[in-house]
């Protein structure tokens, strides 16, 4: 498997699942079929060409990985099943691509498609790339949605890649929101406090598992690494010339420049994964770039947010579930038996099915489940339901919340817990990004599980006799929306 972006949307156009949308405006345009074709059925990687001002070629990729099936191929993952499948196969592979990702550094090359085209100094402008302006209360064009952000620790030299937005706000200059707590902020912040400005290389272009790597909450210094062992093989990078960063041979776009530590500039307000605008227009941090470089006919990788569903919506939720399941299990926590995070609301709604093994086994897995990456950031509901429920469908988690748990005794809050400006319920202008999380154990009570009242149900046997007499006149099989 190659980390080559051209490669894979081969594979997914040959599935049948690459739509190509030629003549779209980068202005609104482009953003707009993006919001509204994320929402659909069948949704297909949207590929835009003959750009509004700008030369054929140069391109926009988004809604890549919005399906389980085009996520599979990005993943080096098995294709078919549920979401829920998806996460448990993940989870096998989680604990393979960790023991195995040390083998894999990164493989210093000498030179790689990214070095096609090379602008420096004065021939910098960052609207030579088709940069989409996505919603219409956006403050500014953003290159960065589906990119991966490159930084190194000025103390350990270890590298990181994170996925966090990037704004161009001039020919020479972006915007980088790094939220609190996040690696390549920490990174920032070590340089700004040795009085030097901070070199970073930032990806624009590439093959889906790069950005998800980036977007996943692993250790500082893993996504190399964990690239490699997906791919079975090691990343092609080139060490720059200007940052000495490694940056990735295969990309299609790579900016590099410096982050400051004594300028910043007015960023946002962009529309966010929670459906807002809540970060608003603020001061942040920004890069002075010094070159970019670029394929032939390069593309961007889009993944704007927006309200559920959207681009990166469904990947978010498979893998921010399967990380914490690992995460839990890593704790020693016993018997759980699912995880899932809803599409609606992500890392701000999760639910964990437990197998009770043990008085306070329910408020153990809560109180763990909202402290661990990624609910640790940005969390607000952890609900914790017995295994007949099935985590990932609303309809049992929420007959489960609302007959197994009762508020006065059931709902636990944490307070001060580790939030961001991104966060709806923090009133700005503040820097106290600090929120609470309420834990909810909606598990039958330990103490007298065994007369908890049964729960109504049909038994295989009855389903199939019944159906077997009366669903050739009857409609028993299919089941309706609940309101
Ligand atoms: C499409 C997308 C956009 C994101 N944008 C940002 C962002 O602007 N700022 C941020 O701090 N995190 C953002 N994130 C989340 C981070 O990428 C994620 O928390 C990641 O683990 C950060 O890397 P780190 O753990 O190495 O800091 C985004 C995630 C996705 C999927």
């Amino acid at each position: 498997m190659s980390i080559d972006l051209r490669s894979w949307l081969e594979k997914v156009d040959a599935q049948g699942e690459l739509a190509h949308v030629d003549g779209a405006d980068w202005n609104l345009e482009i953003g707009t079929i993006n919001t509204l074709h994320s929402r659909s059925e069948r949704c297909s990687a949207l590929l835009f060409d003959g750009i509004k001002g700008y030369p054929k070629g140069h391109r926009v990729l988004t809604c890549s990985v919005n399906n389980l099936n085009r996520l599979a191929i990005a993943m080096n993952m098995p294709q078919g099943g549920s979401g829920m499948d998806f996460v448990k196969a993940m989870r096998g592979k989680l604990s393979v691509w960790e023991k195995t990702m040390h083998q894999f550094p990164p493989q210093e090359v000498a030179s790689g498609p990214v070095l096609q085209n090379v602008r420096s100094g004065k021939d910098v402008n960052l609207f030579e790339l088709p940069v989409p302006k996505w919603h219409e209360a956006d403050g500014g064009r953003y290159l960065g949605t589906g990119d991966a952000i490159i930084t190194r620790d000025p103390e350990s030299g270890e590298i990181n890649l994170g996925a966090y937005r990037v704004m161009v706000h001039d020919e020479k200059t972006t915007g980088l929101y790094m939220s609190p707590g996040k690696h390549g902020r920490i990174h920032c912040e070590k340089y700004h406090a040795l009085g030097k400005p901070c070199p970073v290389a930032m990806s624009f272009g590439h093959h889906p598992l790069l950005h998800r790597a980036a977007a996943t909450e692993l250790p500082a210094g893993a996504e190399f690494g964990f690239i490699g062992a997906v791919l079975g093989e090691p990343v092609k990078v080139i060490r720059e010339e200007i940052t000495g960063l490694p940056i990735p041979a295969d990309s299609e776009i790579v900016v590099v420049g410096w982050v400051p530590p004594d300028k910043t500039l007015s960023e946002g307000p962009f529309g966010e994964w929670t459906g807002y605008y809540a970060s608003k227009e603020r001061q942040a941090p920004i890069v002075e770039v010094e070159r970019i470089y670029f394929r032939n006919d390069p593309i961007i990788l889009g993944a704007p947010p927006d309200r559920a569903p959207f681009d990166a919506s469904l990947a978010s939720v498979v893998k921010d579930s399967a990380v914490l399941w690992d995460a839990l299990d890593r704790s020693g926590v016993p018997d759980v038996r699912g995880v899932w995070e809803s599409e609606v609301g992500l890392q701000q709604f999760v639910v964990v099915s437990i197998k009770q093994r043990y008085p306070g086994h329910a408020k153990q897995v809560g109180m763990l489940a909202c402290q661990n990456r990624p609910p640790a950031y940005h969390g607000r509901y952890v609900i914790v339901v017995d295994e007949d429920i099935d985590p990932s469908n609303i309809t049992e988690v929420m007959w489960a919340l609302t007959t197994r748990s009762d508020p006065e005794k059931d709902i636990d809050i944490v307070r001060r817990a580790w939030s961001t400006p991104l966060d709806t319920m923090i009133r700005k202008p503040t820097n106290a990004f600090f929120n609470s999380r309420a834990v909810i154990d909606a598990c039958k009570p330990y103490e007298w599980i065994d007369e908890f009242p049964q729960a109504i149900s049909t038994s295989p046997e009855w389903e199939k006799k019944v159906r077997a007499k009366w669903g050739k006149t009857l409609d028993l099989k299919s089941r309706r929306k609940i309101w």
